[in-house]
């Protein structure tokens, strides 16, 4: 189904991710050089990266999984969690950007994201109930019982920054500088920011271990399609920062504002200075999070290119 995979050792390389020109995976952002597709054309590329999570075969999964020692699994519930839920509030939240989208083409490719969203819910849903996570025995009983494992700035970002902009936009679908607001808090700073980060860190630990084979081939898939999504985000962004200083500083000044929660949220809550998690440093994950935002920003216009 997927015509476009690959060959290439690492996934960022591969011809399915740089289809999606996310800057953050293409060289020429350092200088501001990247051709973004346009709306329909993601439209498009989302047309021929489909997947289906019912076909991933999980069993090894479980064999690894209750092959870790307690603590470790107790540690990855923090990453998985985040990303369960995270993926079920995004898909929640869409709608109304959706409909708030200022053009047909918008608001067609948005129609499909909200689609990915739900794919993504069910992957971490399905990934859960073979491996055998829980206790609970259904979406919702899976949701609240790992909910216990995220820190506060999880619930500042997404239930307070993110819902309240959604909420503005439900209720003034006009407002385009809220517009602003929203797409560069969800498609930039969540996805581009948080999501990408802890992918690329939790496949790659994965990967080389050999561990969760199923879930690694799931979350890849995942991946390709945040990329995709950030790819809107950037063509977006950089269309209302070209139309008017207020977007530039829509776009700025809910970087500034989101920052610390995003911050925040890179850490679990029992994270004590020094520890490395997924076999990387904090301040390796920042720089891989701040390089990522500095290409997407470089070619939205608001970095200064090399
Ligand atoms: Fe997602
Ligand atoms: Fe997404």
């Amino acid at each position: 189904m997927i015509d476009d995979t690959a060959s290439s050792p690492h996934r960022t390389e591969r011809a399915d991710f740089q289809a999606t020109r996310d800057p953050a995976l293409m060289e020429g952002a350092d200088r501001g050089q990247v051709n973004l597709l346009s709306y329909h054309e993601l439209y498009l590329l989302w047309e021929r990266q489909q997947w289906q999570t019912q076909t991933i075969d999980f069993t090894q999964d479980r064999e690894d999984w209750w092959g870790f020692p307690e603590e470790e699994r107790y540690q990855r519930m923090y990453g998985l969690s985040s990303f369960f839920i995270g993926e079920q509030k995004v898909a929640e939240e869409l709608g109304p950007i959706m409909r708030a989208a200022p053009t047909e083409e918008m608001k067609i490719f948005l129609c499909t994201q909200i689609a990915d969203e739900a794919r993504h819910v069910e992957f971490f849903n399905r990934f859960y109930q073979e491996v055998g996570v829980l206790d609970a025995g259904d979406l919702h009983g899976r949701l609240e019982e790992t909910s216990a494992h995220l820190n506060p700035n999880f619930t500042t970002l997404f239930d307070e920054m993110l819902k309240s902009r959604v909420d503005r936009l439900a209720r003034e679908p006009e407002d385009l500088e809220a517009m602003v607001e929203a797409i560069t808090l969800y498609h930039m700073v969540i996805e581009g920011m948080l999501a990408l980060t802890g992918q690329h860190f939790i496949i790659t630990y994965n990967e080389d271990n050999g561990t969760l084979p199923g879930f690694v081939e799931g979350f890849n898939n995942v991946a390709r399609d945040e990329h995709r999504h950030v790819a809107f985000g950037a063509r977006f962004l950089r269309e209302m920062a070209q139309r008017d200083e207020r977007y530039r500083d829509a776009i700025q000044r809910t970087l500034v504002e989101c920052g610390p929660a995003a911050d925040g949220v890179l850490a679990p809550p029992w994270y004590e200075e020094g520890m490395e998690l997924f076999g990387v440093t904090m301040d390796e994950t920042r720089a891989f999070a701040m390089k990522a935002l500095e290409r997407r920003m470089k070619v939205i216009g608001l970095a200064p290119v090399a």
